[in-house]
């Protein structure tokens, strides 16, 4: 595409101050962010503003009811049952992992990609290093090749492969074991609807939610890599629960047997204030409300137990069979809105670094692909044995290194 011809769309969505800065570029700089013009879809964004003025429509008209879960510990008979389905799938080596790694500790006050961090027990290990053993030792006991997938953002991925290299992999094989991907981003935008330019004169890009982790999947390849490797079922999960189990032949067996292609595991909701999403059926199909979006009344509400009625967290701890990420790639999802702070380049060429949140930042969620299937399994796990979070500082006082350390020294009985 000429440079006339960008001039015209630009012009079209009124962006045309994105090549405000063009000619003090050098030659790989413009060719970087022509490219960069030519890959945003300027129609998507401009109804993603226009929604951000209507704030986020709620269709008032979902139906929304609880939805039933199993609990690991309360099978019986039945937990060996689907404990001896799922360990077969896997002993025949058709179980891969994912970790979404594309966030940065901001949060935690970590500077660098989230995996690298190291939570303080004695070893230092960092999360990454952590996800890692527990992938070995499965691996080993089931002795078959768990192949790791990690997604990365563009922000991370060089740091995320330069930490993996010095570490040497962690002992597990790099291109037979451990594969890399990079996440989707789009750029942000001001109140005004402009998109932003970042400090180095280019678009002022962020990652699009791990909502995007199926699409990624299936653009970057990892789907058909995984289908020549004979994966049949893929478990997705954050980077940053150090107790994850990413291996387990219950979950599996269950969806096997109920011939679901999604299962997850949940816990039991702390207190109705908690930060966690939790499982529901919404006109039906199942899904979730994230803890930034449900109402107090509903947080609140109990059944004849006293039981919370949506008390089923979700942990990011879930499986899905390889062709409901295929399906769940293909269609585009909602974004959610986020307003933050953005170090941009104005339109006389100074860098301004707000104090106070200035920017949009548009994100989809993992869950929102739920609703693609009828049916999934919700599999209640032990909190102690499976979710220890490390999202805030340690001055949060939850979620955070030393809540997370402990949970992992008392399940590994470590001092
Ligand atoms: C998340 C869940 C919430 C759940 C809780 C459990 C969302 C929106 N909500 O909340 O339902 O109960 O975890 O801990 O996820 N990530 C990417 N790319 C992105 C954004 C995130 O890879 O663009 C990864 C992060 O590295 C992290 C995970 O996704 O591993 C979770 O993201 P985060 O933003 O920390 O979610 P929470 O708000 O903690």
């Amino acid at each position: 595409m000429e440079l006339e011809e960008i001039k015209a769309i630009l012009k079209k969505y009124g962006q045309e101050h994105l090549l405000n800065h063009y000619e003090n570029l050098d030659d790989a700089h413009k060719k970087e962010l022509l490219k960069e013009i030519k890959n945003i879809d300027f129609e998507l964004m401009h109804s993603l503003y226009q929604k951000t003025e209507k704030a986020e429509e709620k269709n008032q008209k979902d139906e929304i009811t609880p939805i039933e879960y199993l609990d690991k510990y309360k099978l019986n008979d039945q937990y060996k049952y689907y404990e001896a389905i799922g360990k077969k799938e896997i002993k025949a080596g058709k179980l891969a992992v994912v970790t979404m790694a594309g966030g940065q500790g901001t949060r935690l006050g970590h500077d660098g990609p989230k995996g690298t961090y190291d939570i303080g027990l004695d070893s230092h290990k960092s999360l990454f290093e952590l996800l890692c053993d527990g992938i070995k030792a499965e691996a080993k006991k089931y002795d078959v090749t768990i192949p790791w997938f990690i997604m990365t953002s563009k922000q991370n991925n060089e740091e995320t492969i330069e930490f993996f290299k010095k570490n040497k992999f962690f002992g597990y094989q790099k291109d037979k074991n451990i594969f890399f991907f990079n996440q989707g981003e789009l750029p942000m935008m001001d109140t005004e609807g402009k998109i932003l330019i970042g400090e180095d004169g280019l678009i002022k890009l962020a990652a699009d939610g791990h909502g995007g982790t199926y699409e990624a999947l299936v653009k970057n390849g990892m789907t058909d890599k995984m289908k020549e490797m004979g994966i049949e079922w893929v478990f997705i999960a954050g980077v940053d629960n150090c107790l994850i189990k990413m291996v387990d032949p219950v979950l599996m067996g269950i969806a096997e047997d109920k011939k679901v292609t999604v299962a997850c595991k949940s816990i039991v909701k702390a207190n109705p204030k908690e930060k966690v999403g939790v499982f529901c059926k919404k006109n039906g199909k199942p899904n979730v409300i994230e803890y930034t979006e449900i109402t107090e009344e509903m947080a609140n509400a109990t059944d004849e137990n006293g039981e919370l009625l949506y008390g089923e967290s979700h942990i990011l701890s879930n499986l899905f069979n390889i062709t409901a990420i295929e399906r769940m790639g293909a269609n585009p999802l909602p974004y959610h809105l986020a307003y933050k702070k953005a170090t941009y380049m104005d339109k006389d060429g100074n860098i301004i670094e707000p104090d106070s949140p200035n920017a949009y930042k548009f994100e989809a969620f993992l869950f929102d692909a739920f609703g693609e299937v009828d049916e999934m399994a919700v599999l209640r796990v032990k909190r102690e044995e499976e979710f220890a979070p490390v999202k805030n500082a340690d001055s949060a006082g939850v979620d955070c290194p030393r809540t997370a350390r402990k949970l992992y020294q008392e399940f590994y009985h470590l001092d």
